[in-house]
């Protein structure tokens, strides 16, 4: 396996990655995350590439303080092989170059899969609430906030 930066002849490969691994949504178009990744220096998109097919991939970015990684995902096919960590290792080495001295990422809290993975690669729960604002609304309207705001603690 050999981990390379994404490149346009990459395009159509990576976003049904995305799709096999149920990464995409309605108001993520991927080929305009992707476009948004690899415009600025402060990110970018690893590949994990296997007999020239592409079987892995991570975006990663580094904001002045910290260093998020986005859309990790491994091909089905090919997964407990150890794609995932060597990805993972690349994009702590892509942004402790970058001088980023700390890595968080957010992950849905139904997805057991990537928390059990994420474990295991020493990433630690962080008691911290996620807040988001669109800034450019997405084509199609933003989805419904499902989480409603809490006003105080449960009795
Ligand atoms: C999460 C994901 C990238 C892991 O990729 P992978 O290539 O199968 O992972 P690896 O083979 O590198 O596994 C690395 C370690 O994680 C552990 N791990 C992998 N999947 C796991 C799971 N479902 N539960 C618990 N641990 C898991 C492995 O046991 C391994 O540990 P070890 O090296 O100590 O044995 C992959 O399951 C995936 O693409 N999921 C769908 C997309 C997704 O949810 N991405 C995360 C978005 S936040």
């Amino acid at each position: 396996m050999e981990i390379v930066e994404y490149r346009d002849i990459h395009q159509t490969r990576l976003i049904e990655l995305w799709r096999a691994c149920d990464l995409t949504r309605p108001w993520n178009p991927p080929e305009a995350d992707i476009e948004r990744a690899i415009a600025n220096p402060s990110s970018t998109i690893l590949l994990a590439v296997e007999d020239e097919q592409v079987t892995g991939s991570v975006v990663c970015g580094y904001d002045g303080h910290r260093g998020w990684v986005y859309y990790l995902a491994t091909d089905p096919a090919r997964r407990g092989s150890g794609t995932g960590r060597r990805l993972m290792r690349e994009a702590e080495n892509w942004l402790r170059d970058k001088g980023c001295p700390k890595i968080e990422l957010m992950v849905r809290d139904t997805n057991e899969a990537a928390l059990g993975f994420y474990d295991s690669l020493g990433y630690e729960h962080q008691p911290v609430v996620v807040r988001a604002k669109w800034l450019i609304e997405p084509e199609g309207g933003s989805p419904t906030a499902t989480v409603p705001r809490r006003r105080n603690p449960p009795t």
